[in-house]
């Protein structure tokens, strides 16, 4: 028997099996078919609700070991990166796996810059939103909308095509969030500047008023874009899954960062950034603090930014961003609020409630604070963590993509319905019935 194998009696058959234990600790769900009580059972599945124990791709993107707070990208530990690296420069390393020398990443930098304009069309297009429209909600729609403006990008199988969407849609996505918090202003959209780095080009297409020349502060510029490499990948997250998923369909990459960015839209994800500011808010002064923790115990509230599906210890991204905060108050003056976070970390880190169930502070924790101080509001925040995040999705696209052991994806379920009914006609039927797992009820 081999030493790395998992043997799994089936006590409906007596049957034995034994299953190679792969990767360290990985066993294939498809094994599970082969135990049937009779050649014409389906055989076992695995049942996983919301995939919290199962693997759904190989992948040497991200590494996350959420036990002891690290974070890789291509190896390389994100303290590292954060301190040494620009956006773009690890955009390259996420997307191409390597980091880049002199020429690559001049060549890099040269390609992303040539695609920062967008059809004029798009502005005609965005002018259609309302005047209050969330910008996240621009930004899926506008994105989405890309892919009518570039029909061949659906050639997934062609390198030279994957190369020329993830560079489109990492030189765009930024005009595009500009424009769409332009748009709830109602100021003139700001054409993109490409004298100006990445992160400055951003800031100017948001910021820029009638300046000649707009030039950002460089402190909040590079804080900026190391909140930008924060962000950038992060595995098999909701909104990667999404990508994966809806990718998986063969369909173009526009649609699929469309449906990666709706799903980073939710306060569960991309939206916490926006959801912790409301609550701190809500709380309002650090005296109050004891009151909201109590009220999070009873299950009446949910601490925003704090917990995370894979990190049962501090996340790495959070102590960065918590440095980052302080560089960017000594330029814009403290924001208050930070207070309440201070406080709320300092009693939640004591409490057993929030220890017991190993809960620390999420990226998202200190990023509102830091991001209303530098003036966004708060409907941008979910937006300044998809501009990033389009090289992570565009990296786990192209990985799944070349994949061969991935198809669609297509989970099985569990059915629990009725079985087999009578079909009535309607003059017939009874009154709708009110048992609490009725279809009428759930929704
Ligand atoms: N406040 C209070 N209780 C919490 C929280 C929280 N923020 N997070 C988890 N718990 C409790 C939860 O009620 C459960 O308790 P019990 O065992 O008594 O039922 C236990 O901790 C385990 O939580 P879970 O909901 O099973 O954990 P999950 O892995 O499904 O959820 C999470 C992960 C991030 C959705 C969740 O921690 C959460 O809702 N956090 C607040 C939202 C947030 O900050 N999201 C940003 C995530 S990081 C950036 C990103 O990926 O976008």
């Amino acid at each position: 028997m081999a030493k790395n194998s998992l043997t799994i009696t089936d006590n409906r058959t007596g049957k034995q099996y034994e299953l190679p234990i792969e990767e360290g600790g990985v066993v294939r769900a498809s094994h599970f078919r082969d135990m049937k009580t009779a050649a014409d059972d389906f055989g076992l599945m695995t049942y996983d609700p919301s995939f919290a124990n199962t693997a759904s791709c190989r992948s040497r993107i991200t590494f996350i070991d959420g036990d002891a707070g690290i974070l890789r990208y291509r190896g390389y530990p994100i303290e590292e990166l954060a301190e040494k690296s620009n956006y773009l420069e690890v955009a390259y390393l996420i997307v191409k796996g390597e980091l880049p020398n002199h020429k690559h990443y001049a060549a890099w930098e040269q390609n992303i810059k040539t695609h920062t304009m967008v059809h004029e069309n798009i502005k005609k297009f965005m002018e259609g939103f309302r005047y209050d429209a969330h910008p996240m909600g621009m930004l899926v729609g506008t994105i989405g909308a890309l892919s009518t403006f570039y029909p061949e990008a659906n050639a997934i199988t062609d390198l030279e095509s994957r190369r020329l969407q993830t560079r489109r849609l990492i030189g765009k996505v930024p005009t595009l969030a500009a424009f769409a918090y332009r748009h709830t202003r109602g100021l003139p959209y700001v054409y993109p500047d490409n004298d100006l780095s990445y992160t400055g080009n951003f800031l100017s297409m948001l910021f820029r008023m009638a300046e000649r020349d707009y030039q950002p502060n460089p402190i909040l510029e590079r804080a900026l874009d190391v909140l930008f490499i924060l962000h950038a990948d992060h595995e098999q997250n909701c909104s990667t899954n999404a990508m994966r998923s809806v990718g998986s369909s063969q369909v173009d990459p526009y649609s699929a960062v469309a449906a990666a960015t709706a799903a980073l839209y939710g306060p569960l994800h991309g939206g916490a950034n926006e959801a912790v500011i409301r609550m701190l808010m809500d709380i309002g002064s650090p005296k109050n603090v004891p009151d909201f923790i109590k009220r999070v115990k009873t299950g009446e509230r949910r601490l925003m930014g704090f917990g995370h599906r894979v990190y049962k210890n501090y996340d790495p991204r959070a102590k960065i961003v918590k440095r980052i905060a302080y560089e960017v108050f000594e330029v814009t003056g403290l924001n208050r609020l930070i207070e309440i976070s201070l406080e709320l970390e300092r009693i939640a880190l004591e409490d057993d409630y929030f220890v017991s169930r190993k809960l620390y502070p999420n990226v998202d924790f200190y990023t509102g604070v830091t991001y209303q101080a530098m003036g966004f509001p708060m409907t941008m925040f979910p937006v300044l963590f998809a501009i990033p995040r389009t090289s992570g999705w565009m990296a786990q696209w192209a990985e799944m993509v070349r994949d061969p052991e991935q198809k669609i994806a297509r989970p099985r379920q569990v059915y629990i319905g009725e079985v087999v009914r009578k079909w009535a006609p309607i003059d017939g039927r009874a009154e709708p019935t009110t048992r609490e797992d009725a279809v009428s009820d759930q929704i």
